[in-house]
């Protein structure tokens, strides 16, 4: 399966970085069989995507609701409208602190596929999980309860696995732990979805750099990346994108 590597940038970002942004989509070209994503902050997706025109540029979150009154929001049209291709749901720093629930996420991610977006879904399971050797059961039935009902003719559904303890630490699962993570995961998505299911790219996430990138990208089931602070600089995370360029 071709790789995605999908750039969080998280809350960072001001105009003086769109160059950076230029410089990231600028270098991904240089790895056809990759698919290069960055996830931005909403306010900054409209002045990304006229800078890069042709580059995949999505948003972190989105609103469930169509439109309303939601202060502070913003909608999946209103995304698709500024030119994201593609959004985040689910992040384990917005489970966390927004207290979004799966059936929340469930919902983001149904409107967000009918609106036109690609989703990168994101699972994960805490410390204290993953020590009480509870880490596979956990997060199948939290993907199970955040999974779209139906996959959407046109776009694309991505899952994210990212263990709430690897991101932004340095740590990162073993090999064989991520290799039982995204085969246990795919094993959900061809239950829920058929043939469809072993289509859908489950992606890693959680302290991924140049340095561990090549033997996470070799291990079956895992299908791209999603990467926080190895995407802010081109330098960072073109050799990631080149890592799934070996291993597509
Ligand atoms: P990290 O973040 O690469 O900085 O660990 C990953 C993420 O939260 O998506």
């Amino acid at each position: 399966m071709r790789k995605l590597v999908a750039g969080n940038w998280k809350m960072h970002g001001l105009s003086g970085d769109l160059g950076e942004i230029r410089s990231i989509a600028e270098q991904s070209l240089d790895y056809p069989g990759v698919d290069v994503a960055l996830c931005v902050p909403s306010i900054l997706i409209e002045r990304a995507v006229r800078e890069v025109p042709d580059f995949a540029i999505g948003a972190q979150d989105v609103h469930p609701a169509e439109k309303g009154a939601h202060t502070g929001c913003v909608s999946a049209q209103q995304l698709h409208d500024a030119g994201a291709r593609l959004t985040i749901v689910g992040h384990s720093e917005r489970r966390a602190a927004q207290r979004e629930s799966d059936v929340e996420v469930q919902a983001k991610a149904e409107a967000a596929l009918a609106s036109g977006l690609d989703v990168i879904l994101c699972i994960g399971e805490a410390l204290p999980v993953r020590e009480a050797g509870l880490a596979v059961e956990t997060v199948v039935a939290q993907l199970g309860n955040s999974l779209p009902g139906a996959l959407t003719a046109g776009t694309e559904l991505s899952i994210a696995y990212e263990p709430i303890w690897a991101i932004g630490t340095g740590k990162v699962p073993t090999i064989p732990e991520i290799g039982e993570m995204h085969d246990a995961l795919r094993a959900l998505l061809e239950q829920r979805f058929g043939s469809a299911g072993a289509g859908i790219r489950v992606l890693y996430g959680g302290s991924v750099k140049a340095s561990n990138a090549a033997e996470i990208f070799a291990v079956p089931n895992v299908d791209g990346a999603l990467v926080g602070g190895a995407s802010l600089k081109a330098a960072d995370f073109i050799p990631i994108v080149a890592a799934a360029a070996v291993e597509a």
